[in-house]
């Protein structure tokens, strides 16, 4: 099967596709600690569109193409003619002639499909209304390096907190496509909805692996070697009032010290960050309370790196023609381990 050409969403990729990411990223990353670039990605130019503001994709992306060699552009509304005299698809067609690869933030997870159907590059979701692809695959990464004592992947037991926002979405595909156990432990009206849940019964058909939406605590928290959790306001919702947020979901669905001791006793805790933290936001609309954030459980700056992370490999394994002479990503892997070994 040929492979892939865009990253909008990690359906169309198979398990073992997703794994070879990974490994790809972790080999550059323990390439890197060790003091070693490799210029995989020489002379390669990305296009970044973001429609909205980040701090860990924008950097993550930037950084991954300067430390393998190549160069980004960050292309802001109101720099560039999208969303103004520009269409969507006549930007994709003039990027294509002016860059390696795109990413793309945007409002509406349609405009990232038509940017990719009308690029001939390959097109980088960096987090839609219904997605975040990128985050799966550092999160992916993180739970790989932090898989607990005798488990593999398809032993892992993830619960997602909280409302369903596009990242507990991404997180129950990519724990379902491994094999994995995911719960949403989520008041009811704010767990996933029935598109998604055909997604993660696809997965879990194929993989075998399990899902469950629950309002319980309990049966939320048990045996979860992961727990995870991302904010109350509602992210593409103008309507969500802290007063709603609070209504909904608070003390609950608040991740606690308490709470984690529900889950397995090595738990970890995961967020995708920002995070709404005491005293920036009252503790009613906190998703998480400080003390779990800076525990010594909590991955959430590990997480914040695998972005990184994951973005060097997710870039390697997408961009056309890679610089080392027209090797493919698994023989590039197979260069970053000789580099490794020496
Ligand atoms: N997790 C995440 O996507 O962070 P940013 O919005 O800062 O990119």
């Amino acid at each position: 099967m040929p492979r892939v050409k865009d990253y909008i969403d990690s359906t169309p990729l198979t398990k073992e596709e997703l794994l070879k990411i990974v490994n790809i990223s972790l080999a550059i990353k323990k390439s890197i600690k060790a003091g070693h670039y490799p210029q995989l990605l020489k002379n390669k130019s990305l296009g970044m569109v973001f429609q909205q503001s980040s701090t860990r994709t924008r950097v993550s992306f930037e950084t991954a193409m300067t430390q393998l060699g190549g160069h980004a552009q960050f292309l802001a509304p109101g720099q560039i003619q999208l969303g103004g005299h520009e269409s969507l698809e006549d930007t994709a067609r003039v990027l294509s002639r002016l860059v390696d690869i795109i990413m793309a933030r945007v409002d509406r997870h349609e405009d990232v499909a038509n940017l990719a159907k009308f690029a001939s590059i390959p097109v980088i979701n960096a987090m839609s209304d219904y997605n975040h692809p990128t985050q799966e695959l550092g999160d992916l990464c993180t739970i790989v390096e932090n898989l607990p004592a005798g488990k593999n992947i398809e032993d892992i037991r993830v619960t997602f907190v909280g409302d369903c926002t596009q990242v507990c979405a991404s997180l129950g595909f990519i724990v379902t496509k491994m094999g994995g156990h995911f719960t949403q432990f989520g008041p009811e009206g704010y767990q996933l909805n029935e598109a998604y849940q055909a997604v993660l019964k696809a997965n879990c058909e194929v993989s075998g692996g399990t899902f469950t939406l629950t309002d319980n605590e309990e049966i939320g928290l048990r045996d979860a070697d992961f727990v995870y959790t991302d904010v109350w306001y509602g992210l593409y919702d103008d309507e969500r009032s802290p007063e709603d947020m609070e209504r909904i979901f608070y003390p609950k669905y608040q991740v606690t010290d308490a709470m984690m001791k529900k889950a397995a006793p090595h738990a970890k805790f995961m967020h995708c960050l920002p995070a709404s933290r005491v005293p920036n936001f009252p503790t009613e609309i906190c998703e998480v309370t400080n003390e779990v954030l800076d525990a010594p459980y909590s991955l959430c700056w590990d997480e914040a790196e695998n972005r990184l992370t994951s973005i060097r490999g997710i870039l390697v394994y997408f961009m056309p023609k890679l610089a080392l002479d027209s090797v493919k990503a698994d023989e590039a892997k197979a260069e970053l381990d000789s580099l490794l070994a020496k």
